[in-house]
């Protein structure tokens, strides 16, 4: 039971994994999992229609775009609550969000393109 990694137990269509270690955390996690169980979501559980499972886990490695999740092969990153919500909205219509950065940064580069090595670019 370590390893989050490996499920116990059936998940639903969607895994949502929350990621709630600390640069996360500082960053707005319980807001994002706020929205999850506003959106009937319990931890450790699946939600009746068989949707969504919602996980909370450490450390997915993109603290750069925090807070973020992981739902099946694919990140949410740089999140709030609205951006989530509307991400589990886009889910449960059968339509695919937008993945990585939310706030349009590419990879973890500042909000406003780089900053340095600009000739290289
Ligand atoms: S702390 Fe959340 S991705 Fe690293």
């Amino acid at each position: 039971s370590f390893y989050t990694m490996y499920n116990l137990k059936p998940v639903g269509r969607f895994h949502v994994q929350v990621c709630g270690t600390t640069p996360c955390m500082l960053r707005g996690s319980d807001d994002i999992m706020k929205a999850c169980k506003d959106k009937g979501m319990a931890k450790g559980a699946t939600t009746a229609d068989g949707l969504f499972t919602l996980t909370e886990v450490e450390c997915l490695g993109a603290c750069a775009n925090a807070p973020m999740v992981q739902i099946n092969d694919h990140n949410y990153e740089d999140l709030t609550y609205d951006s989530m919500t509307a991400i589990l909205d886009m889910l449960a219509r059968g339509e695919e969000p937008k993945v990585g950065s939310q706030i349009g940064r590419t990879a973890s580069c500042p909000e406003a393109g780089p900053t340095t090595l600009q000739e290289m670019v």
